[in-house]
């Protein structure tokens, strides 16, 4: 799969002096840094330009040419990324990230059904944004968060918690942005409806790289990003099963998403509209749906096996360095963290840096997985369709060069 459709790589050559070696030397740009955003290709960047410069009018709003046709566009995405997931598109809701589909599920639907003592069951490796809206809502319920627990692998070791504490929501991650493990979602899901919980899952780094159908996995809500699959940032998706959404109040109120408002009270219009007060970031959702097309030509059991063969090769380079320790060993994803011993993931980042390779070093957002490893932070490598094994020769040749020089 090819990065000449990426301008980013013939832009973001490195051209300055190098501090490690010697002179002035232009270096390729190798992003292997994808789970915390994608690269753009050419179509979807070419496609925000083309809206702000012919259909740039509010969406809904405007009673005149431009004005309908960006509203058609806009739901043409809709549809695009209904389809894309296998839900209606009354089910699509447009927000700015994963973060926010999270916190309208818990404030919008969560609040309305919990009470003190129920039990909410996440698990270890929960990004922030599936624990925090939780902990800032229990402050205010007093119901009780449960984890469900992970061990060396990435794999669940009691999911019979669900069966015993019979959970009123269970929210779980589809793939760990840590660990790149795919977690069974359809099973967790069938395991919390038989105890008549409500499922939502965290799909930030699944969808783009797996195929995902709500309606295979039958969970209630599935919350995704646009930039996390070549699209624009600011665009978030939330997956609501329909009758749930008809009984949900909005978590914003404000323009468009009403039907009629007086001194006293207001009316709203059917979901997904009601959850999309304000001016949306039309422009960008309006290109999102060029990424989804890029997505579909490509084929996504196409992507997901040439970074499954990318993965297999990376663990495999990486293991030939000694001083390197792999955290999870899930081979299906394209994302692998690793600590060196003796050299802070900082550091590595740092070094990594000075040869035009940008990976991400830190806790990740997820720090009760960092806690139950006994680790401040991990460095990660996150691959995706622009990345090839030469790629991974220079991030193994550079790591090289580091563990040399802390030596
Ligand atoms: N959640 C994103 C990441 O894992 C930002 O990097």
């Amino acid at each position: 799969m090819d990065k000449k459709n990426f301008p980013i790589f013939k832009n973001a050559k490195f051209q300055g002096s190098i501090s490690h070696g010697s002179g002035s030397q232009e270096k390729d740009f190798i992003y292997l840094d994808s789970s915390a955003t994608t690269q753009k290709p050419q179509v979807v960047i070419d496609e925000i330009k083309k809206v702000y410069e012919n259909y740039n009018a509010n969406v809904f709003r405007g009673l005149y040419r431009i004005s309908e046709e960006a509203t058609s566009m806009y739901e043409e995405t809709r549809k695009a990324v209904a389809d894309f997931i296998n839900a209606e598109t009354s089910e699509i809701i447009f927000t700015k990230n994963t973060t926010e589909s999270l916190n309208t599920v818990v404030y919008s639907f969560a609040k309305s059904i919990l009470k003190k003592g129920d039990n909410v069951l996440l698990s270890e490796m929960e990004h922030h944004s599936n624990i925090v809206p939780w902990q800032i809502l229990q402050k205010e319920i007093g119901f009780n968060i449960l984890y469900l627990e992970v061990d060396k692998s990435g794999q669940f070791t009691n999911l019979d918690l669900i069966t015993q504490k019979e959970p009123k929501i269970v929210s779980v991650v589809h793939i760990s942005n840590v660990l790149g493990v795919i977690n069974d979602v359809k099973k967790i899901t069938k395991m919390a409806k038989d105890v008549g919980s409500y499922v939502i899952i965290d799909g930030a780094q699944a969808v783009g790289h797996i195929g995902v159908d709500v309606k295979t996995i039958d969970c209630d809500f599935y919350a995704f990003s646009a930039h996390k699959m070549m699209g624009p940032t600011g665009v978030g998706v939330l997956y609501g099963r329909k009758e749930l959404l008809d009984k949900m109040e909005p978590l914003y109120g404000g323009g468009e998403m009403i039907l009629s408002v007086s001194k006293d009270s207001c009316t709203f219009k059917d979901a997904p509209y009601k959850f999309e007060a304000g001016t949306p970031n039309f422009v960008d959702i309006i290109a999102f749906r060029k990424s989804i097309e890029y997505i579909n030509d490509l084929g996504i059991s196409n992507i997901h096996k040439y970074i499954k063969d990318l993965s297999t090769y990376t663990h495999y380079q990486l293991s030939t360095l000694k001083e390197v320790e792999i955290y999870g060993d899930s081979r299906d994803t394209g994302i692998i963290s690793f600590n060196i011993s003796g050299v802070h993931p900082h550091d590595v980042a740092t070094f990594l840096d000075e040869d035009n390779i940008a990976i991400r070093a830190g806790h990740h957002c997820a720090q009760v997985l960092m806690k139950k490893f006994n680790v401040q932070a991990l460095s990660r490598v996150s691959l995706y369709i622009y990345n090839d094994k030469s790629d991974i020769n220079a991030l193994v040749k550079s790591l090289s060069k580091i563990i040399d020089y802390y030596k």
